[in-house]
């Protein structure tokens, strides 16, 4: 039996004796906390925790985090992580001026990296992302959805699916599968979309369900890639084999995806930088999460999701950093919860909620992770002695360094 005591905790962050299913809008202010505390874990679960005037008297070992916030590890319900290189040539486009859709149409974007992971073994891949998923646990990452997509044909959607998979066996932390086949047209089915579709529909789904590759199905809805109609369809065939959707939509344009997200009873519609009044009606009284990805937004220099406006109809919004080889090359949470307070104007309490709380339930993570719950997996954040919480996030650029450990199990 393994079992530690953490003392003189500064603050303990985002108590829960109950744990809720997610904390929707106005509530997303208060963030419960603890000060001078103690979290005693035995065997990888939060076992108990308390005020220091009540320090259970027992023989394990104790961890001093006085002038320490200690919180639970983020989850990134929202990644492409596997891939095969990175895309820094769009970058440098994109300087001088061409658009993420623009690079697109030329055969860079989704199409470039498909080209790139086509010739990538399984070996290979697996290894880069693996590299990546600890870098993103080093920055307080304690779970994570990963999407396939850059595959675009059945050989290589189930290949990035396997690898997935293979990240889901040996990763210390819990991983999500998403299949995301419908992430562009391959040139070759570019005046075939029913062609490729029933790719997609007749082989690549049954595969996926016979070898148990994927949790959920993504489709990105947007003008120049999936039609609204065509998204309903991929879904419905997902559905079939009890895959949920997630879906990317309206990034750069709205077009009624994601009402259509909402009536496939979504578990997420995510990006949603363009939103009008009535996707925003659509999503209330539903089970979706609105799911923002303002590193995303950051990084294109396109406009980022209305948070505030989401969270005024009293929606549980989450957040996710999108880590992508294309348009958000970076897993980095600490740097996203500052883009959420400076450019969604999130407080810092609704950022923490936002990228615990919330983005464990956009990938069903939310009975096992993102709150401090007796029960609940011992994934956590101590950071470095700050002054506030608000610090960190105001501190931008430097979140990362103020990371003291992270503890997995
Ligand atoms: O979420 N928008 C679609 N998919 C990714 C970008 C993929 C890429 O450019 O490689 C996104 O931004
Ligand atoms: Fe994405």
């Amino acid at each position: 039996m393994t079992s530690i005591l953490l003392t003189h905790i500064k603050q303990l962050l985002q108590v829960r004796k109950n744990s809720p299913a997610n904390i929707p809008g106005t509530a997303m202010d208060d963030l419960p906390l603890l000060e001078d505390a103690w979290l005693w874990i035995e065997n990888g679960v939060i076992k108990d925790y308390g005020h220091m005037d009540e320090l259970p008297q027992v023989n394990v070992p104790h961890k001093d985090c006085s002038s320490s916030l200690v919180l639970p590890t983020f989850v990134d319900p929202h990644t492409h992580l596997v891939f095969a290189n990175w895309r820094e040539e769009e970058f440098e486009m994109r300087i001088k001026g061409y658009s993420y859709e623009e690079i697109a149409a030329a055969g860079g974007g989704i199409l470039n990296s498909a080209k790139k992971l086509q010739y990538m073994d399984e070996a290979q891949l697996y290894e880069r992302a693996m590299e990546r998923v600890h870098e993103i646990i080093q920055t307080g990452t304690g779970a994570v959805e990963i999407k396939s997509g850059y595959g675009l044909s059945v050989e290589a959607e189930l290949k990035m699916l396997r690898v997935i998979k293979k990240i889901k066996e040996n990763a210390p932390i819990p991983v999500k599968a998403t299949f995301l086949g419908a992430h562009a047209f391959p040139v070759a089915y570019k005046l075939n979309h029913a062609g490729y579709i029933d790719l997609l529909v007749n082989e690549m789904l049954p595969q996926i369900a016979d070898e148990g590759l994927a949790d959920y199905i993504d489709v990105f809805c947007e003008r120049g890639y999936y039609s609204v109609a065509e998204t309903e369809k991929i879904l419905e065939a997902g559905a079939k084999y009890g895959l949920k959707p997630k879906i990317h939509v309206n990034q750069f344009s709205s077009s009624g995806g994601v009402q259509v997200g909402v009536k496939m009873n979504a578990l997420s519609v995510d990006h949603l930088e363009v939103m009008g009044d009535d996707e925003i009606n659509s999503l209330k009284n539903s089970h979706t999460i609105p799911t923002l990805l303002p590193s995303c937004s950051f990084f294109l220099g396109i406009p980022y999701g209305p948070a505030r406006k989401l969270m005024e109809a009293n929606l549980p919004v989450a957040l996710g950093t999108d880590y992508n080889p294309g348009s958000t090359p970076s897993g980095n949470v600490a740097f996203l919860l500052s883009l959420a307070c400076i450019k969604l104007k999130m407080t810092p309490f609704e950022a923490i909620n936002a990228s615990t709380i919330n983005a464990a339930a956009a990938i069903e993570l939310q009975h096992q992770l993102g709150s401090i719950t007796r029960g609940k997996k011992a994934n956590l954040i101590i950071t470095q002695p700050i002054p506030s919480l608000a610090y960190w996030m105001y501190a931008f650029g430097k979140g990362n360094q103020l990371i003291k450990e992270v503890i997995i199990n």
